[in-house]
């Protein structure tokens, strides 16, 4: 049976933001016992049901997104885990409820498709308790394997997948809309991309499943590919589709900032 591209991207990303996300929470997120934690954009909730193994029975993990199919495989993928639940929601509308709610709000590989950014920080910002803290990754731009790809070889929608669908602002930015916000930026810093193909098949799959069945594969020609696929091309005339540790296509950040707790702000004033 065909998988949908939730499914898909299930899948796929096990090798990728799995690994790349398991990695920030062991680095800098370091989650405590009895945390409460929003996942913002779990996808289909692969990191947000490490983190509810993390925080354990007495904490509780929150993941949202607003791809439906996503909720729906991460539901039926983690209904045995007690201290998680999955909501569909979008942000910034998403936060519109909230208050002091969260220890922590992650976001792994989510914030660039996310619009109104100042509002987005401002909604995570109102989300947290007193001392809670942020953790994002994003990247700043796309990579060029991932431009490339929209251009080459699916022209036909790369006006829609670059434009309407990745919001990519300048790191700059991003740190002037946290601290407009009001957190205090504790780290930020360019991290390694994970992704590594072991077939063109594997890439082009990719594309699919991460542009929410999108880029279309059926518009994918052998001369589109042969265009696409020349700057990866190595001696031995076979192309070579690891990204990782190469600087151009490591376009990701890492975030972490604090909403300072009032009584630590009164005692810088004093
Ligand atoms: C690359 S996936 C990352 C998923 C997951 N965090 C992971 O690391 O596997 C980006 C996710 O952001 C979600 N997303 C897009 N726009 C969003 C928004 N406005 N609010 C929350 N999530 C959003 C997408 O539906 C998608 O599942």
């Amino acid at each position: 049976m065909q998988r949908s591209a939730a499914e898909g991207y299930q899948q796929d990303s096990l090798s990728k933001q799995k690994v790349d996300g398991e990695d920030f929470i062991q680095t800098d997120v370091c989650p405590k016992a009895g945390d409460v934690i929003l996942d913002l954009g779990c996808g289909t909730g692969e990191l947000s049901a490490y983190l509810a193994e993390l925080v354990g029975p007495r904490g509780k993990v929150i993941g949202v997104d607003p791809d439906k199919e996503r909720i729906r495989v991460a539901k039926e993928s983690h209904s045995q885990i007690e201290n998680l639940s999955f909501t569909e929601g979008s942000a910034p509308s998403f936060f519109r409820m909230d208050s002091n709610l969260y220890d922590i709000v992650f976001c792994n590989s989510a914030l660039h498709w996310m619009p109104e950014k100042q509002q987005v920080f401002n909604g995570m910002f109102s989300s947290l308790k007193a001392g809670g803290k942020i953790a994002i990754s994003y990247v700043d731009r796309l990579p060029p394997f991932e431009f490339n790809a929209y251009m080459l070889l699916n022209p036909e929608n790369e006006e829609r997948i670059r434009k309407e669908m990745f919001q990519c602002e300048t790191k700059t930015k991003i740190e002037h809309y946290c601290l407009s916000s009001g957190f205090q930026i504790i780290k930020h810093y360019n991290s390694c991309n994970p992704f590594a193909f072991e077939s063109i098949q594997s890439l082009l799959e990719w594309h699919w499943s991460t542009t929410h069945g999108v880029f279309d594969l059926s518009l994918v020609t052998e001369e589109r590919l042969q265009k696409y696929l020349a700057p990866y091309v190595g001696e031995n005339g076979k192309p070579c589709l690891d990204f990782r540790g190469i600087k151009e296509e490591s376009p990701g950040y890492r975030l972490i900032a604090v909403k300072e707790a009032a009584n630590a702000r009164l005692k810088t004033l004093e």
